[in-house]
């Protein structure tokens, strides 16, 4: 796992925002797992802003979303649906059906979930799998307990993601019990994934993740298993490594290490 520590939240986005980029041109019909959350705001504006003013073309892309919300219609200021089209999809190029996002109104979750992984499947799998931490170490909502080889199903989160997430809600009451989420095994398929964390909040999920033991426990952390997992981290978030030292070593000694 590679931990790249930023001074600031912006500088965090767009060393994100890069390695999308590169991805994308190098392959440009990549297929892309988005996340959601305040997290990766940052990093989104910052493709937004290399769309337009650097002509980043997103029009053979195929995205996929971690998960949604179960109950809240696509046009409700909560859900991941409307989040999405907000922050990122109306201000960049990518085809309509080329969007996937769970559905948090389907009549038949179980159908939707087998078919929501037979469609990652059948568009070549994820390329690069953005992702952001919940404070309990969670990555969509893969909550503690979720097996590290779980698929796309419906999930009960759990008290610390509904509080957390209550600051978005008029009240604690109308945040949503259950949600739809890829598994952590679907997770680990993508080729590459790239994991965001910001704030002192997130400090002790970033180091259970990235030093603690794999454990279902603290979902993040089976990334410690993926051959291409970076981790990008500011300052605050990145304060309870016990190696940060090392991290930073390694990406200062980077422009000098032997070239394969
Ligand atoms: C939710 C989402 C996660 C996200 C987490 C953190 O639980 N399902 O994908 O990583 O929130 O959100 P934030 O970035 O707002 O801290």
């Amino acid at each position: 796992m590679e931990v790249i520590i930023c001074k600031t939240y912006d500088a965090m986005s767009r060393a994100a925002a890069e390695v999308v980029a590169q991805v994308l041109n190098e392959k440009p019909n990549a297929v892309l797992g988005m996340a959601t959350g305040s997290t990766p705001l940052g990093l989104y504006q910052e493709l937004v802003r290399m769309h337009r003013e650097e002509s980043l073309d997103f029009s053979q892309v195929t995205t996929f979303n971690l998960d949604e919300y179960v109950g809240l219609p696509t046009t409700h200021e909560q859900s991941y649906h409307y989040f999405m089209h907000e922050n990122f999809f109306k201000h960049v190029n990518i085809p309509k059906q080329n969007i996937h996002i769970p559905s948090g109104t389907t009549s038949n979750y179980r159908a939707f979930c087998q078919w929501y992984e037979k469609r990652i499947d059948e568009c070549g799998g994820i390329d690069v799998q953005i992702l952001g931490i919940g404070s309990d170490g969670h990555i969509a909502f893969n909550e503690p307990g979720s097996s590290l080889s779980s698929r796309t199903r419906l999930k009960t989160l759990a008290k610390q993601t509904i509080d957390d997430n209550a600051r978005f809600f008029d009240s604690r009451e109308q945040v949503p019990v259950y949600a739809i989420t890829m598994g952590v095994g679907t997770i680990m398929e993508a080729r590459k994934l790239l994991l965001l964390a910001n704030g002192a909040k997130k400090a002790e999920a970033v180091a259970a993740a990235v030093e603690g033991p794999v454990s279902s426990m603290v979902t993040a952390s089976a990334l410690q298993m993926h051959e291409d997992a970076t981790v990008f981290a500011d300052d605050p978030a990145a304060s309870k490594l016990k190696m940060r030292e090392y991290y930073e070593w390694i990406q200062a000694k980077k422009p000098d290490a032997p070239r394969v």
